[in-house]
């Protein structure tokens, strides 16, 4: 049997319009979903909206529009920017759909015939921009007397009747869990400052808002809609049928990698497992937090004027330029800073010079003096054998870093190879063989387009339209672009289409 594997990206508010913060966590979940499809894996990918709750209300308000049409045009925004992305989600669900209210409710209920939720009162402090609720050891207050949450956000006081669950009995659950399951949370920063806030003691958990009517109802009583992080974090069960557990889609579930940003990991890797274990429903099997980024070193905002949309970044980069920088300027669960500087310096070394001009001089030469055609393989210098090896053990390297999102160091991986391919063109001058020795400059050219076959399939997921290309100028079938196909060597006399630059240097303003 297929072995399945479930990836998911955050379900999106839809206040505003998507930024790269958003973009990011969905090309970092693509890459992986993409690897996983070529190891021949049965993947299924999730992404999707958040549009219930009370901040999304308020923004519909705002705009003066009514909250359904309001989301649904933020959704198809959304949506928009997963194409755009080149996002190659399954599904894309939002969490107004029925399918997904319905699933909702049959949660609820669970919990709630568990006798793990029940009807009390909640009085503490709330954050809007967070949509969480907070301890009181949690709030600090500034200068001017406001208070805040830990995550910067202002905090009102909020006094209600409320459903609540039973997080107080979960919290020596929790621990043994993290403790019996390393794997599970990522990376060791945030899985430390989960463990101390788990244990410095859970308080039972609002699961409602009787002041709210934008959300899903609370089955049995209309006066109250769902907490919209019950809701939410359910999105990842209703979308593959649940409560229906003969639903074909429920064999992927527990999911192999929720991918979050570091902000939500507390929901996803306290309040989840706590609400999925109160169910009797399995846990995940694993949630990475992400970093954030910062543009030109200051914090994304709209008040700043400084949030990108991705899309337009594509327009004047490219497509695999950004998803390439996104993945490659910082290691993925550290912050960091986005910059046009960074961006362009990238593109031109990495891509442009290290990359695109090792492929556009390999097949050029075989264009110009192999008469199109792909060299036979000749007899192996050690020179040769190195480098090849080198490639060919790229996919086995740089997996099991993907698998624990370790992704700069991944690309790492495959540059070294490419700077090591670099040196070998260099070494072997094929353009001198040329006049001296022709028969050794074929060898060397097929040498350079068995090592680029590796290096283009391990970054096919990073850039799949670059990456793409290069493989169609190699020669390299539509069926063949898979870790199992590089076994098995391209027959040599295929005719290669004429070689076009992959990756154009930036000479636009730098600015
Ligand atoms: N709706 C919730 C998620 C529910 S999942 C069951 C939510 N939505 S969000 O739209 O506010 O954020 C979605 C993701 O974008 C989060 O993972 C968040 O960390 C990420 N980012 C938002 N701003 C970001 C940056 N500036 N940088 C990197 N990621 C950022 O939270």
């Amino acid at each position: 049997m297929t072995e399945t594997f479930y990836i998911t990206t955050p379900i999106y508010y839809v206040n505003g319009a998507p930024h790269i913060g958003h973009a990011y966590t969905s090309i970092a979940a693509d890459v992986l979903a993409r690897w996983m499809r070529m190891e021949g894996r049965e993947v299924y990918f999730l992404t999707g909206t958040d549009e219930h709750g009370q901040k999304v209300a308020q923004a519909a308000a705002a705009a003066g529009q009514d909250p359904q049409s309001f989301v649904d045009g933020l959704a198809a925004e959304f949506r928009d920017m997963s194409a755009k992305m080149n996002i190659s989600n399954d599904d894309f669900i939002r969490t107004t759909e029925e399918r997904h209210k319905q699933g909702c409710a049959a949660l609820w209920k669970i919990l709630a015939d568990k006798d793990e939720i029940y009807l009390g009162h909640y009085e503490g402090w709330y954050a809007l921009r967070d949509e969480a609720f907070y301890g009181e050891d949690e709030v600090t207050t500034r200068p001017d007397g406001t208070k805040i949450s830990p995550f910067g956000s202002p905090v009102e006081w909020v006094k209600e009747p409320n459903y609540l669950f039973r997080m107080s009995a979960w919290g020596d659950r929790l621990l043994a869990f993290y403790e019996a399951n390393p794997e599970f949370l990522g990376p060791s920063s945030t899985r430390s400052e989960i463990i101390s806030f788990v244990k410095g003691g859970m308080t039972d958990l609002s699961v409602s808002r009787a002041s709210l009517t934008w959300g899903v109802p609370v089955p049995g009583d209309p006066e109250q809609v769902m907490y919209v992080w019950l809701d939410a974090l359910a999105n990842y069960i209703t979308a593959l049928g649940y409560p229906d557990e003969s639903a074909p889609l429920w064999r992927f579930w527990p999911a192999n990698v929720h991918f979050v940003g570091k902000d939500i990991a507390r929901f996803h890797t306290v309040i989840w497992p706590a609400f999925l274990m109160a169910a009797g429903i399995p846990v995940p099997k694993r949630v990475y937090a992400n970093g954030w980024w910062t543009v030109e070193g200051e914090k994304m905002s709209k008040s700043v004027g400084n949030v990108i949309d991705p899309r337009d970044l594509v327009k004047e980069f490219g497509l695999d330029v950004v998803r390439f920088f996104l993945l490659r300027e910082m290691p993925f669960g550290n912050d960091g800073d986005f910059n046009r500087r960074a961006l362009i310096g990238r593109m031109n070394s990495e891509l442009a010079n290290d990359l695109g001009n090792l492929a556009q001089r390999s097949l050029s030469l075989i264009a110009r003096n192999c008469d199109a055609k792909l060299p036979e393989r000749g007899p192996a210098t050690e020179d040769d054998t190195e480098i090849l090896s080198q490639a060919m053990a790229l996919p086995g390297i740089m997996q099991p870093k993907l698998l624990r999102q370790i992704y700069g160091d991944a690309l790492e991986d495959a540059w070294k190879v490419i700077r090591a391919a670099n040196a070998y063109i260099d070494r072997q001058a094929p353009w001198v063989l040329r006049k001296t020795d022709t028969v050794r400059m074929a060898a060397v050219l097929r040498v350079l387009a068995d090592a680029l076959r590796p290096i283009a399939t391990v970054l096919l997921p990073f850039m799949p339209g670059a990456m793409g290309a290069m493989l169609d100028q190699l020669g390299v079938p539509a069926d063949a672009r898979d870790f199992a196909a590089l076994a098995t060597p391209l027959p040599g006399g295929i005719t290669l289409p004429p070689p076009q630059g992959i990756f154009p240097r930036y000479t636009g303003d730098a600015a």
